[in-house]
């Protein structure tokens, strides 16, 4: 058996679930889940903003944390389109999911947008979850490593060792495995990018803060394949897309992952 380590457990569900789809699955997760000790597991969902308040009322925050699929960087303004950090605090938000790929290339998000958010969501005691990746070219080319490097260095910039080790969640989801039509990392190809990623944290923020951050792998995880990835080095946790939105394949996947860690499940 490995070394048991806390693990954290996600989704993201895009723009999929209404208010009501919302509920009912925050309902179902946690009752399916509710014998299972949250000092093992951090679990959480991201869903749309027109859902958090209502997903708040639905589920305390100890048993499920709750995330904004994204946010701008000023308290208000002149920014049609945006929510900000102040709304999202009034509906119990507690994660900000930042530079998911969707974002960056759909919607054309930058590096240095995503520094903004980061910076904006620590100054507002949110959790910044910052996703980086690259994409399949980039892998072709062989600069893998290097765009991870530039997305943390850039995405990360001005943040502090402390708001690293106490704040900060990264998770690598390479482009070219998400969604329908992805293909999963192989586990090799996760540990190798995965031990990049805590090389450079830790070259930024120090051994012990770099060290301190949990790094989260995404990307066509399903039932087949997250044990082999949740006991990766480096891999803190699993950010999931199409497999956690039915709350039982999610509570399976859930127990799969802490039973491999020997957790009670
Ligand atoms: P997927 O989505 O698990 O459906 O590939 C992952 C994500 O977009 O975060």
């Amino acid at each position: 058996m490995e070394k048991q380590k806390h693990i954290y457990l996600g989704t993201n569900t895009k723009m999929y679930k209404t208010i009501q789809d919302t509920t009912s699955f925050l309902s179902s997760l946690s009752a399916l889940t509710a014998d299972i000790d949250r000092k093992y597991m951090t679990l959480f969902v991201i869903p749309s903003f027109t859902t958090l308040d209502a997903a708040r009322k639905t589920v305390p925050a100890d048993v499920i944390r709750l995330g904004a699929q994204n946010m701008g960087w000023e308290d208000q303004g002149q920014f049609t389109g945006e929510i900000s950090p102040l709304m999202l605090k009034e509906v119990g938000t507690q994660i900000i999911e930042i530079g998911h790929s969707e974002r960056r290339h759909v919607l054309m998000e930058t590096d240095e947008m995503e520094n903004k958010k980061v910076l904006c969501a620590l100054r507002h005691g949110f959790t910044p979850l910052l996703c980086i990746g690259e994409t399949g070219k980039q892998k072709e080319l062989g600069i893998s490593a290097e765009t991870l490097r530039i997305q943390l260095k850039v995405g990360l910039k001005d943040v502090t060792p402390q708001q690293a080790a106490t704040q900060l969640w990264i998770a690598y989801e390479p482009v070219w495995a998400i969604g329908v039509g992805g293909t999963p990392a192989s586990k090799e190809y996760a540990m190798e990018m995965h031990a990049v990623i805590r090389d450079t944290v830790k070259e930024m923020f120090g051994e012990e803060a770099g060290s301190a951050i949990p790094l989260l792998y995404g990307g066509s995880v399903n039932r087949e394949n997250a044990v082999e990835l949740a006991v990766v080095p480096n891999i803190d946790g699993l950010f999931i897309g199409r497999s956690a939105w039915d709350a039982e394949n999610f509570n399976l996947l859930i127990r799969d992952v802490l039973k491999v860690w020997g957790y009670p499940s």
